[in-house]
């Protein structure tokens, strides 16, 4: 039998699986157990979204929507933007419907990126950037800057540092704000101070805002305000409406660079599902507040799991968006955080993320995920209680 393995894409057999779903099958399968590990919002989607997608379904809409989406799913997006945000983009022409933002995030780096580019990526981060460029862009090449040291926020002085020692090469800016995994929000001075850096030079801003209607503690800042035309603004209705299973993202940009982004989304995608989008379509037209109810829920729990944590001994950033806390690991117990998960769930029946999952800054930290009900979080807080007090040395 020929090994037609070895014949597959270079390096792709060799390449490991996400780390973040093995263990989460892995915690699955142990009995009882709190699972502070998902990436997404435990409530359902709002009634009036289903009955759109319902409603689509039985008006036969089941052709080919135009590839970048339906108009009025982009006037819809466009529409939310700028009234929530005073984001300005026109619905024609500026705007791409994807599937999930996890497609904006591969089309916006296959269509931008060349040999010898450099991405520079402030960690811990959603590794999917990253992953996307190791497994397709060959010859790009990945800048780390590890922001634990700046309260996991990338600094104007570090991005000059990085600018400074690769000059040109520097094609592409990665900013996640609210940040996945730490929950920390930028200001916008911060966010104009690191536009300053990058203004007028041949660099995008890939600034993948997908949590912006879960800010708790301040308005959403963007660096769109004040760079927008080398921003390619990702968004979607994943988070924000509980739509995780719906796959619908938007891509926004500068008309000349969202034709390019489009072109691979016409190759690998062709369009988006039509009544999923006649669904995302209500959402950013008629629910507009939808996320406030799961916003003030989301906040109590942050809040219950914060203290918690900092009770027990764990040292975090108090979060201010998404719903995750990304706690130390305190000295005494196992530092290596992919053992320390695996531990604490065979022993504590506890499932977290290990921080370096990340990226390497995110080592000896592991990532709590409050998309759990409150009952789980006190019930979680007290397994790691005395798991810390038996393991601690
Ligand atoms: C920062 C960030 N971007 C993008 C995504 C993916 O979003 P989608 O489900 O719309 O593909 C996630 C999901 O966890 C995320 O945390």
């Amino acid at each position: 039998m020929v090994d037609l393995i070895k014949y597959t894409r270079k390096g792709l057999a060799d390449a490991p699986s996400n780390p973040i779903l093995k263990f989460s099958d892995y915690a699955s399968k142990i009995p009882d157990v709190v699972k502070f590990t998902l990436g997404e919002p435990d409530f359902n989607t709002p009634d009036h979204i289903k009955e759109a997608a319902k409603k689509g379904i039985d008006n036969n809409h089941s052709h080919y929507a135009p590839s970048n989406g339906t108009i009025g799913l982009r006037k819809a997006a466009t529409d939310f933007l700028a009234q929530k945000y005073g984001q300005k983009y026109d619905a024609e022409t500026e705007v791409l419907v994807t599937n999930g933002v996890s497609e904006s995030i591969f089309d916006a780096v296959v269509a931008c990126l060349n040999p010898g580019d450099i991405m520079v990526v402030p960690t811990p981060i959603f590794p999917l950037y990253m992953s996307d460029v190791n497994l397709l862009n060959e010859g790009v090449k990945i800048v780390r800057v590890d922001t634990s040291e700046d309260g996991f926020k990338l600094t104007p002085a570090k991005l000059q540092k990085v600018l400074d020692q690769y000059g040109e090469k520097v094609r592409m800016l990665v900013m996640n704000y609210p940040t996945n995994p730490t929950g920390v929000m930028y200001t916008q001075k911060e966010l104009d101070d690191l536009a300053n850096v990058i203004r007028d030079q041949p660099i995008f801003a890939l600034c993948d805002e997908i949590y912006s209607e879960l800010n708790y503690d301040q308005p959403h800042a963007s660096m769109e305000k004040t760079l927008h035309d080398q921003v390619i603004l990702l968004n979607g209705v994943s988070k924000a409406w509980a739509m995780t299973g719906y796959r619908i993202g938007i891509v926004c940009a500068p008309q000349p660079i969202l034709e390019q982004i489009a072109k691979i989304h016409q190759t690998i995608v062709t369009t988006e599902p039509t009544p999923m989008q006649d669904a995302a379509e209500e959402a950013f037209k008629n629910g507009m507040n939808d996320s406030q109810p799961m916003k003030q829920e989301f906040q109590q729990r942050r809040d219950a799991l914060y203290h918690g944590l900092t009770e027990i001994g764990f040292e975090c950033a108090k979060p201010q968006g998404a719903f995750y806390i990304f706690a130390k690991i305190p000295d005494g117990l196992e530092q290596d955080d992919t053992k320390f998960i695996y531990d604490l769930v065979d022993q504590a029946r506890v499932a977290v993320s290990a921080g370096s999952s990340f990226g390497r800054a995110g080592q000896g930290y592991i990532r709590f995920s409050y998309a759990v009900s409150m009952d789980e979080i006190n019930e979680g807080l007290k397994r790691i209680a005395k798991f810390v007090k038996e393991n601690q040395q």
